[in-house]
């Protein structure tokens, strides 16, 4: 295969700014945030006039904090840490002691910020990061507010980005954008939703819109349905406290799996405004219909694993003997669901999501698999049996997009073979270190929204799966654990597909040996 490497594209430095990172000594910023400002500092990406101010109760100071955190990143980097670059990052690296809950705090923020104005030129502008739990979030947006933090003028910008969990159902999703609005104006908030900062999430967007021969088929008289998989291999690591709250349903329908729904369904945006594209999203959000009680009965899963084997032979225990999870819980570590959505494009088309823990593979995956030819020339060949075509767009790992299709296998009778096309990233455009939130914290800089979550977005993921949450509340569980660890998930979530005359799509991965 000849491969052509695609030069990356030189972006323009970001505009002059601080970032005060509220929760600086936490596991975000030391995993996420600072790699991310490592790597756009490596590509020239942060202005000349740039900080960082870190916001934490450690007792740091200004040192402390750099030492603190190059320990860190030097592990999550690993190979690609590069002193002269660090040293770049870390001369503009401040840290700030402080007790968020305490208004006197923001005082000495508000003073401080002052003074690394003027020396860092940073023209005024404030990026707020909340790398702290939801509940601090309305806290310090108030404090930020009170002592005028958050009131831009014509000259600068303060802009404020938060981490989901965005509410914990639809009720308390609107409280919080409520609590919000009470501080900052709707486009001083970026709403980070991480599958939005995927290269290969954005490029569902470019592949479908940028290549002619892809929309005349993207729709109900081509396509049979389409089918979402993010299977995560791991269980609920350090978490568990968090995870036995939310469950699969909450930490992952409403927010990744909806971002990548509403990327594949959406109708072509007028331009790449945020404006544009997050109407279109919009529209998406609102054509699904969201189940009634009856419906939610049928059309959605819910499982939990028990103890298992995983596919490299690793035992696992069972997702309630987890650190921080209760003995006898009754949370989902699994769900799958069939939506449909009421719209001209996808009249009849549904769309099969499955999420869960401890499953065979750690891998994400759009399936879309088309209506089959009418096999009238192949009569009484074996043709008839072949599989159906499929597109795959594959988000993680080996982020890249297959064609599999028919082809005839040589030979004097008619014998055809299932074929793939397959094309990866990483041969195209090499393989880059990134976390994900290189493009976001970006954009934000720059004051593009089209990655972040408008408030309407939030509530809408919420009202779909309100229905679900509600029925699940009411009707706890019987069978849990109904899958072991390593396997598909629950029996249940292939009956979804069976009654439907379908199957879910084998997943090919080299862990992957067993489809249940
Ligand atoms: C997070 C969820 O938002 O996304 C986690 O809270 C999940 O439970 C993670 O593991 C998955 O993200 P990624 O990028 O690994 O697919």
């Amino acid at each position: 295969m000849t491969l052509i490497q695609v030069p990356k594209e030189k972006a323009p430095q970001a505009h002059p700014n601080v970032m005060i990172i509220f929760g600086a000594g936490g596991d975000l910023t030391s995993r996420k945030l600072i790699p991310a400002l490592f790597h756009l500092c490596k590509d020239h990406l942060l202005p000349d006039s740039f900080a960082v101010l870190g916001v934490d109760r450690l007792e740091l100071d200004d040192n402390g904090f750099r030492e603190h955190l190059v320990e860190q990143i030097r592990d999550h980097l690993g190979e690609t840490f590069d002193g002269e670059v660090w040293n770049r990052l870390a001369q503009r690296t401040h840290y700030l002691q402080g007790n968020i809950d305490d208004p006197a705090m923001y005082l000495r923020l508000c003073e401080r910020l002052t003074r690394i104005d003027a020396e860092r030129s940073t023209e005024g502008n404030y990026l707020f990061y909340m790398a702290v739990p939801p509940r601090l979030f309305g806290g310090i947006t108030s404090n930020l507010g009170a002592v005028g933090l958050t009131t831009e003028t014509e000259d600068d910008w303060r802009r404020v980005i938060i981490e989901k969990p965005f509410g914990t159902d639809l009720e308390s999703a609107i409280a919080l954008n409520r609590t919000l609005h009470e501080t900052l104006n709707e486009g001083q908030i970026y709403r980070i939703d991480h599958y939005l900062g995927k290269e290969s999430v954005q490029n569902i967007m470019v592949f479908r819109f940028a290549n002619g021969f892809i929309e005349p088929l993207w729709n109900r008289h081509h396509i049979d349905h389409v089918q979402i998989t993010v299977a995560e291999s791991v269980g609920v690591e350090h978490r568990g406290g968090y995870y036995d709250t939310a469950g699969a349903l909450r930490d992952m329908i409403p927010n990744h799996l909806l971002v990548l729904l509403g990327f594949l369904a959406m109708e072509p945006p007028n331009s790449f405004e945020s404006q544009a594209v997050r109407e279109e999203v919009n529209k998406v959000l609102d054509a699904i219909q969201p189940m009634t009680p009856e419906q939610v009965l049928t059309h959605a899963v819910r499982g939990q694993y028990g103890e298992g084997i995983m596919p490299n032979g690793d035992k696992v225990p069972a997702y309630r003997t987890s650190p921080g999870v209760d003995p006898a819980s009754r949370t989902e570590t699994y769900a799958a669901m069939k939506l449909s959505m009421d719209n001209w494009r996808w009249a009849g088309v549904p769309f099969y999501l499955r999420t869960g823990k401890r499953l065979p593979a750690q891998y994400t995956e759009v399936a879309i698999q088309f209506k089959r030819a009418p096999f009238v020339m192949f009569k009484d060949t074996e043709v008839e049996a072949i599989a159906p075509d499929h597109l795959v767009l594959r988000i993680q790992p080996n982020e890249g997009i297959q064609m599999s299709f028919g082809a005839k296998i040589p030979g004097p009778s008619m014998r055809v073979g299932t074929v793939n096309m397959d094309f990866n990233y990483a041969d195209y455009f090499g393989n880059e270190p990134a976390t994900g939130y290189e493009t976001l914290i970006y954009d934000c800089m720059n004051g593009d929204a089209t990655l972040f979550k408008h408030a309407d977005t939030v509530e809408k993921g919420w009202e779909i799966v309100q229905s679900i949450m509600d029925v699940w509340s009411a009707l706890p569980p019987r069978d849990f654990p109904n899958y072991a660890a390593g396997t598909w998930g629950p029996k249940a979530a292939g009956d979804l597909l069976k009654n439907d005359g379908r199957l879910w799509r084998r997943i090919a991965t080299p862990e992957a040996t067993n489809q249940g």
